[in-house]
Parts: structure tokens; sequence; C-alpha cells
């Protein structure tokens, strides 16, 4: 089951392998990992006629996956699921049929109409309303403003899961209040701060509606979140993808309730409903950071630079190019390289932040060379700086070409990185990497790869980096060159405690090649890569995951 899938895999600490070990909750796989189901109906068909008292019959500390289904109706009743029953599924009829309703409003934390305190839960097909400020047309009609924190659901639980639910309110809808947190194909309404609080969420395929249009109000503005983070190493956020934004009037897509919050919006429709400023910085006006300072007017770009071979540009080398860019430069610099062989290594030190280097396609704009003596020195390109993005450039690291030369029974293949990436905030847009052993080095910090082309032989992709990679093409390459190696491995992660945040991603990307690959070994005993949504051709070991000098310990 699709839900039950996911959760195994969030739920996972250690490298994963193949199936994934460390389960928070007990599956039954001869009943679809469902080891108990509680049946709820308010015509007294089922074991209980209130949610409550189903979950009330739930042992504490309930180690097994419990579904309470519950039959089409409107449930008028305050729901909690206490911190001590874990490992529910809620399951209702659809977000039309099986609605939970209250209005409480006496102050925000006790308001919920349904509060998840407990871990390990899912949550599928179900409405929840405060119906407090409805119908809000009248409360608002003199003016006199009558709004009050009216809240229909508060998460408060980790690893929590809304699947196809319908969250109803108008101000603090939905408090995602603490822990990790997936809602998809869900439905947020509301007109004031309507999804808060200090979750680490990800919101996938849902439409978030602003209300207030629609009760004609006197209201300018409302806000659709506000995200309480509070320091700059708290994990938590909320994150959009794929989601709609739609309503009348004009909303702005969040507030800082804190000083750090955050919140993202990818890959979305953004209706004529949110404000064109975006955001309103509330309390911190005058303390929004910006990392790279963006010019408009100019392609958002202070400055452009130019390398051409040929002598038509600025300059003739790219390393010449950046080190004409003044250093801790916060203003973003664009250089285009035109097509070309560059023959040359190339670093981008600490201090040349704010970086856009433009290639023609890497088809047509290569860097190539071939060091070797040791891992660190080897590197084509080395990218220290944060805030860098790179676009349309082939990275080479020629050393181990053509491998046709090799010994076939000699496994001289040495460490030649093509690219090694040490800053934080780096984006890699239609790159390719190409190598045969240690590729590319994604070292630290968070990075970015979108539609780039990676290749090679053994941990090609390796390092401690906080990445992900989406709808790339990984090839194990050594098939190619006939070569006789039973085993190759695509990454090497070093993950190596268990607060370490990084990790690879793998989105949307496709393994291709000749001959046979491991996903990835542990480098270290922590090491975390996922693969989802991606295809796995038959070069990928059916095991999956080498575990290397950690076999014991998965
Ligand atoms: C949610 O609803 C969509 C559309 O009706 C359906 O395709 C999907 O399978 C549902 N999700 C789950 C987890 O049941
Ligand atoms: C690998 O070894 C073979 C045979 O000894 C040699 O011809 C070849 O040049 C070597 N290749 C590399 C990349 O060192
Ligand atoms: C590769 O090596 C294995 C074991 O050393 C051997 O059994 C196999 O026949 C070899 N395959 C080829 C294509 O040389």
């Amino acid at each position: 089951m699709q839900y039950l899938h996911f959760f195994s895999c969030i739920s996972m600490l250690l490298l994963c392998s193949g199936m994934c070990r460390a389960l928070a909750c007990e599956v039954n796989d001869a009943n679809k990992g469902i080891a108990i189901t509680i049946e709820v109906s308010k015509s007294g068909e089922g074991q209980f006629e209130t949610i409550q008292s189903a979950i009330d019959s739930i042992p504490p500390s309930n180690s097994q996956w419990t579904r309470i289904r519950i039959s089409p109706g409107i449930y008028k009743e305050k729901v909690t699921i206490p911190q001590d029953k874990p490992c529910i599924f809620l399951e209702g009829a659809g977000t039309k049929l099986t609605s939970v309703e209250w209005d409480a409003h006496a102050d925000t934390a006790s308001s919920t109409t349904f509060a998840s305190n407990a871990e390990d839960i899912i949550v599928k097909g179900i409405t929840f309303k405060n119906t407090y400020n409805r119908p809000y047309d009248l409360s608002m009609a003199s003016d006199s403003v009558s709004l009050k924190q009216a809240v229909a659901v508060g998460v408060l639980g980790d690893r929590t899961v809304f699947y196809n639910c319908s969250f109803l309110g108008v101000q603090d809808t939905l408090w995602d209040a603490y822990g990790r947190h997936f809602f998809q194909n869900c439905y947020i309404q509301g007109g004031v701060d309507f999804i808060f609080g200090n979750g680490q969420s990800i919101y996938e395929n849902c439409v978030l509606r602003y209300s207030f249009g629609d009760y004609a109000t006197s209201y300018n503005y409302g806000y659709l979140t506000a995200n309480g983070r509070g320091s700059a190493d708290d994990p938590s956020g909320f994150v959009f993808r794929r989601c709609r934004v739609i309503g009348k009037g004009t909303a702005y897509l969040g507030r800082a309730w804190n000083a750090f919050s955050r919140v993202i919006f990818v890959d979305s429709f953004l209706s004529d409903v949110v404000a064109p400023e975006g955001w309103w910085a509330w309390n911190h006006v005058g303390h929004e950071a910006f990392d790279c300072e963006v010019t408009y007017g100019n392609n958002k770009v202070a400055g452009s630079i130019y390398i051409s071979k040929s002598g038509r540009g600025n300059f003739k080398t790219i390393q010449s190019a950046i080190d004409s860019i003044p250093p801790w430069n916060s203003q973003w610099i664009h250089i285009r390289i035109s097509p070309g062989i560059y023959r040359e290594k190339v670093i981008i030190p600490q201090e040349k932040t704010c970086v856009f280097l433009e290639g023609f396609g890497r088809k047509s704009t290569s860097i190539e060379w071939d060091d070797h003596e040791d891992t660190a020195a080897s590197p084509t390109f080395t990218s220290i700086a944060d805030n860098i993005i790179v676009k349309g450039i082939t990275f080479k690291n020629t050393y181990n070409r053509p491998m046709d030369v090799m010994d076939v029974n000699k496994d001289n293949l040495t460490q030649a990185v093509a690219a090694r990436i040490l800053g934080d905030k780096s984006v890699f847009y239609h790159c390719a990497f190409m190598g045969v052993q240690d590729t590319l080095w994604d070292d630290h910090g968070r990075h970015y790869f979108h539609k780039c082309h990676i290749q090679g032989g053994v941990d090609f992709i390796f390092g401690n980096g906080q990445s992900i990679y989406e709808k790339s093409i990984i090839k194990y390459s050594i098939g190619d060159y006939g070569l006789n190696r039973s085993y190759g491995y695509i990454t090497a992660h070093g993950r190596a405690s268990a607060d370490d945040p990084s990790g690879f991603v793998f989105n949307r990307c496709a393994v291709i090649g000749l001959g046979k690959a491991y996903l990835g070994r542990a480098w270290n005993t922590f090491s975390r890569v996922i693969f989802t949504n991606s295809w796995l051709s038959d070069v990928v070991e059916p095991e999956g995951w080498w575990a290397w000098n950690n076999v014991g310990h998965e």
C-alpha cells in the first residue's frame, strides 16, 4: 500500500537495504499491512458510534497498525488522538461523505476540532471543520471584526500523513504545529494564517483556497501561511509542491510569525489572489535577508561577463572570469561561457558568492581535466562558495578514460573527481558530470540537481551533501567498456550520525547502463540515500544496497 510504504521509508534511520527494517509500527502482511480494523458508524452498524470512543478503545502504546474506518456522516464531536496512541490509520469514506465538525474558539490550542498528538498517524478521506467563524458573512456585516482563532486540525505528532482530506476554517484552520508531516491531495481553506505553526511539512498536489473574497469583507489582505521557525538551525518549514492557490480577493503567501519563518512554493499555480509582493515580514520588516541581491529590470542580474575561447568575450578562460569578481560579492553575477572544450581546472573560492555560471548546453560547453594524484586534488571543477547556480555545462575528469585501454583483469581504476561541491545552496541545471570513479563529490551543503546526467562506475555520487536530484539520468558506465568487474556502486553516502541532516534523494530519476551496480554502499554508519518515483533498470542489483563496512548493522 502506497501510504504504508511511504511510512516505512520515512521512519528508516539506518541504511535501508531493500526492505526497510526499522518500522515504527508493526505491519500484518497477510492483511495489507493493517493488523486491526475498527468500524465507526453513526447509525449504530459499527462497533462504535463516535470516533473518539473508537480511539479510546485502542490500548496505550499500541504498536500495530490499527485502522478506524468511519462510515459516511457528519460527526459532531471534538476528536483527540492522545500522545500514547500511535500507529492509527483513520479512514473516512471521502471528504464529501465523512466530516468531523466542532466550533470551539476559547483559545487557539484548545479550539481544535481534531487534535493529533501521537506519532505515526495516517488520515485519509475526511473533512475537518471548525464552524465557529462561519457563516462569516454575518459576523462581518458591520465591519466590527469578530474573527477568532478557531482551529480545525492541530497536528502535534511526528510522522503524520494526510491523504485526500479537507480542512475548513477561517482563522488558523490548520495548525501544523510540530513534527514531520506529509499532506497529499488535500484542500485547505481560510482567510488568516490558515496554515500555521512549526511543522516540518510537505504539501503536495493540494489546493489552498483563500476564502475572504467570498464574504465581501473590507479586509484588504489575508495570509495563507504563518510559519513559526525561530532560529537558523530549526529544521521546520512548509514546502508546497504542485499546489494551487485560488480564491477571491488578495492574500499574501505568508507572514513571518517568527524571525526565521520558512515557507517555499515550488512548481505551483498561484492565481491572481496572491499579492504581487508575495510575502509580508510582519514584525520583522527591515530584517528580510537576501543572500544575493537581485536587480529588477536587468534580467535580475547585476553584472554580466562573457567568456569565449576565440577572444571575442571579456575573458578566454573560466578561471580568469571568476578571479575578476570582487570578493564577498553580494549581487548576482552572470558568467556566460560560449561553446567549446575548456581545458582547465576551475575553482570558485569561498568568497566568490552569488555566481551564475551558464554554458551553451552540456553538449556544447565542456570543462575537462585529468588529475588523479589524490581525491581532494583531483577535481576538474571545485565549488566552495555559497549561492552558486550552474546551467548547461559538462564537467569531466578524463583520467580513467578511455577505459578500454585498461587491463580487464587488473582493476587499476583510481579516484578522479569531475566536480566537487562544498558550498551551501548550490544548484545545477542541465549539467553533465563524466568520470569513472568518484565522478561527483557532493561533499557538503544543500544542493539541487535538475535534469543532469551523471556517469561513472564506482561511488560516482559520493559525499556528505544534503541534496535532491530530480529528473536526472544516472548512468552506470562500466559495462560500456566490456570490463569484467562484478559490481559497481552508484552512491557512497557519508552520513556519520543520527542527527546529521545530510542525505541524497533521487526523485523522478532513471538509473541506466550495462552490467550490475548497487544503488549504493554505506560509506558511513548512517548513510542515507532514497530513490523515489524513479525508474531502475536491470542494471540495479536486486539486493539494492551493500552495507560495506557496516554489514550486520543495517
Ligand atoms: C486520493 O484521491 C485520488 C483521486 O480520487 C486517488 O487517485 C488516490 O488514490 C487517493 N489517495 C489515496 C491515498 O487513497
Ligand atoms: C591500466 O593498466 C593497463 C595495463 O597495465 C595499462 O595499459 C593502462 O594504461 C592502465 N590504465 C590506467 C588508467 O592507469
Ligand atoms: C567474468 O569473470 C567471471 C569470474 O571471474 C567469469 O566467470 C566470467 O566468465 C567472466 N566474464 C567475461 C565476459 O569475461
